[in-house]
């Protein structure tokens, strides 16, 4: 009996990139106390409050089937965020509820490729976009973003690998390398978009954290709005990885067409976790700002570690939970360095490699620990690069 091509070949073989995250949580269960700094989750959980709301709301009754796009006034509040973030008219019509941004980016190739089309991504990338775009039934195309220019995507790269393909996914703030898209760089993908009649699919699950410059969603430039689907999602802005909530932003003709593929897959999102996620939203900026907080703090901590030494080079740490360090200087690959750092020092980080080849050399360090213990694990890193540069 054989299972589809479709599901087999989803982490397209070979390795996931995971190996020294699984290795560091081998070592962990037995024993040894590790350093994690490789996933992308909080070291704080849901606030209380969150909590309480949702307790409540499942205690109210809310735990029958919800309405497949999302309760309404969920879908409103959402609306009314978008809207006041990019300036984009924006109703409930153009917003469908999702269990996360994960399942919002496969449900947006869904809706978009045929079999067989191409969709198109940029390298480096966050780990499941290469077998979320097969998963979907499309032909996955990566596009190298290039170290020295900052890990800014460039018009150019993306225009030559446009003409034919259907769908182009980015991701701005940036997992993994923190890199935050300018204003400049969005307005070449969008003519690139414009002139190609390519749809864009726009993963701003990170929007809430952003260190240097500010944050544009593409859907506000113009001729976008009706080609732009912009993915988001409460796991960063609100540590409610677990809750899976999140949204796509799309034309109402297509959040039509999204709400069938629901109603044919996950039937929508619990109940109670969206009134979870209401009240969460209802809290505004402030909570956001609350949760982003140490990550700010951990990135500027971070800044003044590596300004003291030459060996090892930031790339420019404009957003998101992770700082991604280029250790080129070492001779070593990111791989390589990941391994003996977990050997000697028991480090866990995530080699640059792990998000495909435009990183190689570099690693992607998660801010995701204590300020105390994070400070001592950053200096432990740096200072073993120094020791592999210089021995
Ligand atoms: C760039 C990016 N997009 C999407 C996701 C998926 O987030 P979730 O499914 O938890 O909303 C993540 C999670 O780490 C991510 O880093």
């Amino acid at each position: 009996m054989q299972i589809s091509q479709r599901i087999s070949t989803i982490t397209g073989g070979g390795s996931d990139g995971w190996e020294v995250f699984y290795r560091a949580r081998a070592m962990k269960a037995s024993g040894v106390p590790v350093t994690e700094l490789t996933i992308g989750e909080h070291d704080v959980r849901t606030h209380p409050d969150i909590l309480n709301a949702m307790h409540a709301a499942a205690m109210g009754g809310h735990t029958g089937y919800a309405i497949v796009p999302g309760i309404m006034a969920l879908r409103e509040a959402v609306a009314a965020r978008v809207q006041a973030q990019s300036g984009v008219p924006t109703t409930y019509k153009h917003v469908i509820i999702t269990p996360g941004g994960q399942a919002a980016l496969f449900a947006a190739h869904m809706a978009l490729c045929d079999p067989g089309d191409t969709a198109l991504y940029l390298d480096p990338y966050y780990a499941t976009y290469p077998g979320t775009l097969r998963g979907a039934g499309a032909v996955a195309r990566a596009i190298q973003i290039h170290a020295k220019d900052g890990f800014q995507p460039h018009a150019r790269d993306i225009a030559a690998a446009a003409p034919g393909a259907k769908t182009l996914l980015i991701n701005s703030p940036n997992n993994p390398t923190g890199v935050v898209y300018s204003r400049a760089t969005l307005q070449g993908i969008a003519d690139v978009c414009v002139q190609n009649d390519l749809w864009l699919i726009s993963d701003e699950v990170y929007d809430t954290q952003i260190w240097e410059g500010s944050h544009i969603s593409p859907r506000a430039l113009p001729g976008m709005a009706e080609r732009t689907l912009v993915v988001g999602s409460m796991s960063k802005s609100h540590a409610m990885t677990g809750s899976r909530i999140g949204w796509i932003i799309a034309p109402p003709d297509v959040i039509v067409h999204l709400t069938n593929l629901a109603t044919h897959t996950n039937y929508g999102v619990a109940g109670f976790i969206q009134d979870a996620a209401l009240f969460a939203l209802h809290q505004g900026a402030s909570l956001e700002a609350e949760i982003a907080a140490p990550f700010r703090r951990r990135r500027d901590l971070s800044l003044r570690i590596l300004a003291k030494q030459n060996v090892v080079h930031a790339v420019p740490a404009q957003g998101a939970m992770y700082i991604m360090l280029d250790i080129r200087a070492t001779g070593l690959s990111g791989q390589d360095f990941a391994n003996q750092l977990l050997d000697t020092h028991h480090i866990a980080v995530m080699p640059g490699e792990s998000f495909g080849t435009a990183a190689a050399g570099h690693i992607r360090v998660a801010m995701t620990i204590a300020d105390n213990a994070y400070e001592q694990a950053l200096r432990q890193v740096v200072r073993f690069a120094g020791e592999i540069a210089t021995p």
